[in-house]
């Protein structure tokens, strides 16, 4: 399995499980079949409302003694309710505690976009916090603090842009170890790989296969499906390969890490098998050609002007 290398010499598996998405009543099944299969990186986040059963998973597992919590990396997100300094912590701590861990591997602010703390879900503007309400290198001082004091060995962002993070890295000297982003064949974002690459700062890819089991209102018309795409689906034949797993090791062959979902136990381990394809240059060009800067997770549901939420991915 290929690994994500961090300053201090530790260590992502490249592939993880993502639990965006995955239904309660079926999350558990799909992290233990996970980490019964191999995978040694899970992915999650307060918001999609399933770490409790996340953390039944873990405690069974890790309880059984044969996978050590060592031995797996786990990632979390700071919502954009949780901005204001003095809720950054009480944030991880309820993660932590749904999560049933001591500590993350790796927390992340999940969004440059930031809410009143009452506010789950925002519905009008002025359930924002604005940028100066709410100045996101404060947030980061926090998430720094979180990280001396060893409740999560890494920390990083979601969702930044180039100008985002040039913002953000003019206020502090702790660059983000890592940017979670969408990235996949039709939204390769080379700017930004390369920015990051240049910056020290790792990239995951997320919504890897097009997010399909996205809710109707979260999708645009005509979307197109990357896992029915021609070139795809050639590349997949020649190698004896599925389609997802194709699109999962064009991340990992770029040295980003890759958070594909599933709580089906087929996919999950074809999921994890994905590494094994060797590209060949013609195979690398079709992929390269296939960019067109489409996004499946467009942003604009949290694009409020008056707010200073102008443009979220600065494009
Ligand atoms: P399921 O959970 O039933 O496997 P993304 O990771 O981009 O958010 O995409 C997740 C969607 O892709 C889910 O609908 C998931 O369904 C489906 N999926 C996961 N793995 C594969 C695969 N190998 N082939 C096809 N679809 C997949």
């Amino acid at each position: 399995m290929k690994t994500l290398k961090f300053k201090n010499g530790d260590q992502m598996a490249a592939i993880g499980l993502g639990t965006w998405k995955s239904k309660p009543g079926e999350v558990k099944a799909a992290v233990i079949t996970a980490l019964e299969s191999g995978y040694r990186h899970i992915d999650c986040a307060a918001v999609y409302g399933n770490e409790k059963e996340i953390g039944e998973a873990f405690n069974e597992v890790f309880s059984k003694g044969t996978i050590k919590r060592e031995d797996v990396w786990i990632t979390s997100k700071l919502w954009n309710n949780a901005h204001l300094k003095q809720d950054v912590a009480p944030a991880l701590e309820q993660t932590l505690n749904d999560l049933q861990l001591d500590y993350l591997d790796l927390y992340l602010i999940h969004w440059p976009v930031a809410f009143k703390p009452e506010v789950s879900m925002p519905e009008k503007p002025v359930d924002y916090l604005s940028p100066e309400e709410a100045p996101v290198h404060e947030t980061w001082n926090a998430m720094l603090a979180l990280k001396k004091e060893g409740k999560s060995k890494h920390i990083g962002v979601s969702n930044f842009s180039i100008k985002k993070l040039d913002d953000l890295l003019s206020k502090t000297d702790e660059v983000p170890e890592m940017n979670q982003v969408e990235l996949h064949p039709l939204l390769q974002q080379n700017e930004l790989l390369a920015y990051c690459s240049k910056k020290g700062i790792h990239l995951t890819a997320y919504s890897p296969l097009g997010s399909g089991d996205r809710s109707e209102g979260m999708k645009q018309e005509n979307e197109p499906n990357m896992l029915e795409n021609d070139s795809i689906k050639s590349i997949a034949n020649k190698h004896n390969a599925s389609p997802g797993q194709v699109l999962i090791n064009w991340s990992v062959s770029r040295g980003t890490a890759v958070i594909p979902k599933s709580t089906n136990e087929g996919r999950i381990k074809e999921n994890l098998a994905s590494d094994s394809i060797d590209f060949d240059k013609e195979d690398l060009k079709q992929l390269a050609d296939m960019d067109q800067q489409y996004r499946y997770v467009t942003g604009k549901f949290f694009e409020v002007p008056e707010k200073g939420y102008d443009n979220i991915y600065d494009e």
